[in-house]
């Protein structure tokens, strides 16, 4: 296992910057919303198109990412989950919007600091809250779930292929001892892996994260909160990293609801919220990917609400 090393980090190398800010058409003395404000690139990025009337809120659950806000009078940080967007924007008096942003997942920061518990690259706690104020850690996760539970998300988050005999192990080991370190969860990812070990481990800790910050749920009620915040002709700008998250955002954009076949009404219709931009996700350059690894999985889909 790696030592930490900060010394070289930066917060954060924002993914598929010019391509996502395109996407949300900027007007000039818009509203807008970076829903993971994160390290501010993106913000900043959509701050240098606004004029002087402008506004742009961002939102992150994660204290840590205060310290990046910009000092700029037309912007504004709210350190809340954006699953609460709608109620945020009525406080202050900003409705409706010209245009979200969302660049999901965690960080460069969250995932290189040690104590977060995020990578399986370092030791520390069994944390991986993207909110520390929030009460389910991984370790509650790994300690309190019925092996049906702890199953259930290893396959559906993660796709964890013998995700029952996992979820049995870890249901017998804490019978011993509680999980409390991510030393501890590696011992037992090691003794029951299947196929290539950075592979596994990807998807293990993928799937608890999911877990830990409801991240799906989330998703959805930001899409579903866009829908309705967003003026006739707004922009709405997502970036993914997986595959659970990209189906989500592709349904909703298509057809109004997270499933694969469109929701119709009593006579049959289908009450389309956006017009699809993007026909086909776009992805990092080859430049992008050689130079920021984290790139290679991300899918941009932009969306105009009707
Ligand atoms: C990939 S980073 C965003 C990086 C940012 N676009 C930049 O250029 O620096 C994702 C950020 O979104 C935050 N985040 C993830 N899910 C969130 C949620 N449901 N509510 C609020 N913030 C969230 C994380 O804490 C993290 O700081």
């Amino acid at each position: 296992m790696m030592k930490e090393d900060k010394s070289e980090v930066h917060y954060h190398i924002s993914v598929l910057l010019h391509e996502s800010i395109n996407g949300l058409a900027i007007k000039p003395n818009g509203i807008y919303i970076d829903a993971t404000f994160g390290g501010g690139g993106h913000s900043k990025e959509i701050l240098k198109q606004l004029g002087d009337e402008a506004k742009l809120f961002g939102f992150d659950n994660d204290e840590d990412a205060v310290k990046n806000a910009p000092d700029d009078n037309r912007f504004t940080l709210i350190q809340a989950n954006f699953r609460e967007l709608k109620r945020f924007l009525r406080l202050h008096d900003a409705l409706p919007v010209d245009g979200i942003l969302a660049d999901l997942g965690v960080s460069s920061w969250q995932f290189d600091t040690a104590e977060r518990g995020f990578s399986y690259r370092f030791d520390g706690p069994l944390d991986m809250r993207m909110n520390r104020l929030s009460e389910k850690t991984a370790a509650h996760v790994l300690n309190e779930y019925s092996a049906k539970q702890l199953q259930k998300m290893f396959s559906e988050y993660g796709e964890v292929r013998n995700s029952k005999t996992l979820a049995n192990a870890i249901f017998d080991s804490r019978t011993q001892k509680e999980f409390e370190t991510i030393a501890d969860l590696l011992s037992i990812c090691e003794a029951n892996k299947t196929g290539e070990n950075h592979k596994y481990l990807a998807q293990v800790f993928q799937a608890i994260r999911i877990e830990v910050n409801d991240e799906l749920g989330a998703l959805k009620s930001l899409l579903e909160q866009s829908a309705e915040v967003l003026a006739s002709g707004g922009r709405l700008a997502v970036i993914t990293f997986h595959s659970l998250e990209d189906r989500l955002v592709k349904n909703y954009m298509k057809h109004g609801s997270f499933g694969d076949e469109p929701v119709k009404d009593f006579f049959g219709n289908i009450e389309k919220k956006f017009k699809v931009i993007t026909k086909k996700p776009v992805e990092a350059s080859e430049k992008e990917q050689k130079e920021n690894s984290r790139s290679r999985s991300a899918k941009l889909r932009v969306a105009e609400k009707i």
